[in-house]
């Protein structure tokens, strides 16, 4: 199958990183210790001359900000909606598919910083919507944040199989989701709907009483269905859902399906429809661990095709990465 070689930071003001630094680059052979010129793949700049003009120095990484938080929203104990102001250049730069930020509160060292997905984004308020599901010492750390709060982005790499989702224009794209895995589609969903394209959601509302992200994806024009997509028990698609699906597939010329739930459910309805419609191509949340974002620590690193990706930084096809031989 087709590896990506593609650094979501490539060409971007973060670009050359620590990782070119230390001849590790992702795109740049020549940053890998080779010797000859083989880029493979050109973002507008040569991060080999951008190294070297900035001194063989990476250039400045993302730092925390501290920020105001402008609502809590709680959902339940465990499950909040913050609102919080960041500058106005964050604020465009984080209004793009897959990104991300890690959150900290301005009392703890910088490993307490836990990546957070953008759920929404409002302009007239210079503020980003955040689900945040508690569940461990760094979101309770969060939960303790009421007015400042520490802010470290923009990252981008929140969703994988973004080539299949950039520049989409007059098409229609189906969005599988469940619970708290399900907030990065609305901001997928805005940034597609900006160009015309058709989004149909089929949202299973997890362990909660209701879809949190529903009235989100019907503000941006998505065709919304709630239903159960999963049996966790059996590990095994709902009838519900099978009936759905055959009926948009029917009907329905869509294109990409991003898969926005955790790792067994994007397996299962990424399998379940590449068998049936081999032309679709995926995207998905990306569920992996990730520690520094940054390509160093490499807690995010999944194995492709026996190599080795650092997920926070590198993008990947899903359906290589969840394809089963025997998908049903
Ligand atoms: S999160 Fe540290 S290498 Fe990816």
């Amino acid at each position: 199958m087709y590896k990506f070689v593609e650094c979501i930071d490539a060409g971007s003001e973060y670009c050359p990183c620590h990782l070119a630094e230390k001849g590790e680059c992702i795109i740049c052979s020549q940053l890998q210790n080779k010797v000859f010129c083989d880029c493979l793949y050109w973002k507008g700049t040569c991060i080999y001359e951008e190294l070297l003009k900035n001194g063989n120095k990476a250039k400045k990484t993302r730092q925390y900000k501290k920020c105001d938080i402008i609502a809590i929203e709680k959902i339940r104990d465990d499950l909040l909606i913050y609102d919080i102001r960041v500058s106005n250049s964050l604020l465009r730069e984080l209004d793009n598919i897959g990104a991300y930020v890690f959150l900290k509160s301005p009392n703890f060292p910088d490993y307490f910083g836990t990546p957070i997905s953008i759920m929404d984004i409002n302009y007239e308020q210079q503020s980003i919507k955040l689900l945040i599901k508690i569940h461990g010492i760094k979101t309770k750390d969060i939960k303790d944040c009421n007015e400042k709060i520490m802010v470290k982005g923009p990252y981008w790499n929140g969703i994988q199989g973004q080539r299949f989702l950039r520049n989409l224009k007059d098409k229609s794209v189906l969005i599988l989701g469940r619970g708290v895995a399900a907030a990065p589609g609305v901001l997928v969903t805005r940034r597609l709907t900006l160009n015309n394209n058709k989004i149909i959601a089929l949202l299973d509302k997890g362990r909660s009483d209701k879809n949190i992200c529903t009235d989100y994806y019907t503000k941006y024009g998505a065709e919304v269905n709630n239903l159960s997509i999963i049996n966790y028990k059996d590990k095994t698609l709902t009838d519900d859902f099978k009936k759905y699906i055959k009926d948009i597939l029917e009907k329905e010329n869509i294109d990409v399906v991003l898969a926005a739930g955790d790792d067994e459910f994007n397996s299962l309805i990424i399998n379940y429809i590449h068998v049936r419609r081999t032309d679709i191509c995926f995207a998905s949340v990306n569920n992996s661990i990730m520690c520094c974002g940054e390509g160093i620590c490499g807690s995010c690193i999944v194995k492709l095709s026996g190599k080795e990706i650092r997920s926070c930084k590198q993008q990947y096809n899903p359906l290589e990465y969840y394809y089963v031989e025997d998908g049903k």
